[in-house]
């Protein structure tokens, strides 16, 4: 079975009061249950898990080697200041999509640059929970067309 670890970075549990006119309604428990409902319905194996610690992201990154085939990981505000994440995603060498509930390229110039970007497969923003079902929807279909060409690897 395909296993897929989903990781959510700092503020994320607060969504759903959080800058509502950004982030909308949904609480993250209500995106959590979005993607079970779509790993069940794609007959994936899917964690999710959120910290609000840098180095806590960074160990499950390094602990995802070998236990998931794919990450999908929206890293926040860490995204624009966190070296340790892109280095942890470049270690962990597995296919990393990073997805954003907005659309980070319309907002304040220090959310439009992001050092998890270039080490990335892609990137999803701005399309709210919508954002994370493209992600984890884009991993699969990645490593289903990687086990299709190398069906022994
Ligand atoms: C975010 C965008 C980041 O700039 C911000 O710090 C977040 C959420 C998003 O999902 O739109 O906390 O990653």
């Amino acid at each position: 079975m395909i296993r897929i670890l989903v990781l959510h970075g700092p503020n994320l549990n607060m969504l759903g009061v959080r800058e509502e006119n950004i982030y909308g309604t949904q609480t993250l428990n209500d995106i959590n249950g979005m993607l079970a409902t779509w790993a069940k319905d794609a007959g994936v194996h899917l964690e999710a898990k959120q910290s609000n610690r840098e180095g806590e992201l960074v160990t499950w990154i390094q602990e995802a080697r070998g236990q998931f085939d794919a990450i999908v990981i929206n890293p926040a505000a860490y995204t624009h200041t966190s070296i340790a994440l892109r280095d942890a995603v470049l270690s962990a060498e597995m296919p990393t999509v990073e997805v954003h509930l907005s659309n980070i390229y319309q907002r304040e110039e220090f959310r439009q640059h992001s050092y998890l970007a270039g080490v990335a497969l892609g990137q999803i923003s701005g399309f709210g929970s919508t954002s994370y079902l493209l992600g984890v929807q884009a991993a699969l279909d990645h490593i289903q067309s990687k086990l299709q060409s190398s069906p022994s690897s």
